[in-house]
């Protein structure tokens, strides 16, 4: 099944070709993304797109807090993804309570599904993605415009691929499953 080989073979990919991101592929890809599941239907994550090389390379220089080896990925991507998510609205009540003991942790479980679904589809678009989770949100906030009230969720690579990287070691099924009797 295509839906299951994706969901295998999709891998981070770490070096990217030089080349000009097509935006309506970057279109294609968030018009899938956009039917990952979400609390209460809220849909509160958002794709903002980075094209412009000298942003990228500030992104790296400042916003990574100095975490050499995402650096280097990050100087030489064409595009960064800079994943927000809406505040307030996943996990929570209309009237601004939280649903759920977990507080905000809702907001970054549909940040997930959302990434994830970004990552497949890209990947079945031909792309290579990296979902990197090492930042200083304020820094980037000072260097990208993002609106009030959301919050970055991750930074995603995304580019034709340079690599072809094995695939890291999985656990077992058997040491992920446990049946409850
Ligand atoms: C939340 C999250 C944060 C990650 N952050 C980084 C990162 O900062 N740098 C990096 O090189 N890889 C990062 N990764 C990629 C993981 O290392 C990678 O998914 C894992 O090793 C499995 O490899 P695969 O994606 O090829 O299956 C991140 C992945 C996730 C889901």
């Amino acid at each position: 099944m295509e839906l299951l080989n994706g969901l295998k073979e999709r891998r981070s990919i770490r070096k990217y070709q030089e080349e000009e991101i097509s935006i309506a592929d970057i279109e294609k890809i968030v018009d899938v993304a956009r039917y990952a599941p979400t609390w209460k239907n809220t849909q509160t994550a958002r794709y903002n797109l980075v094209l412009n090389k000298e942003t990228i390379v500030r992104i790296a220089d400042e916003a990574v807090m100095d975490n050499e080896w995402n650096q280097n990925i990050i100087k030489g991507l064409s595009a960064l993804v800079i994943q927000t998510t809406v505040d307030k609205r996943s996990g929570y009540e209309r009237d601004g309570s939280f649903t759920t003991s977990k507080g905000t942790h809702w907001q970054s479980y549909d940040a997930g599904l959302s990434g994830e679904a970004f990552c497949l589809a890209a990947h079945e678009f031909g792309y290579g993605t990296l979902i990197m989770g090492i930042f200083d949100e304020a820094k980037i906030k000072e260097i990208v415009s993002i609106p009030e009230g959301e919050s970055v969720s991750a930074l995603i690579a995304i580019g034709h691929a340079n690599e072809e990287p094995s695939v890291p070691k999985r656990k077992e099924v058997s040491d992920l499953l446990r049946v409850i009797e």
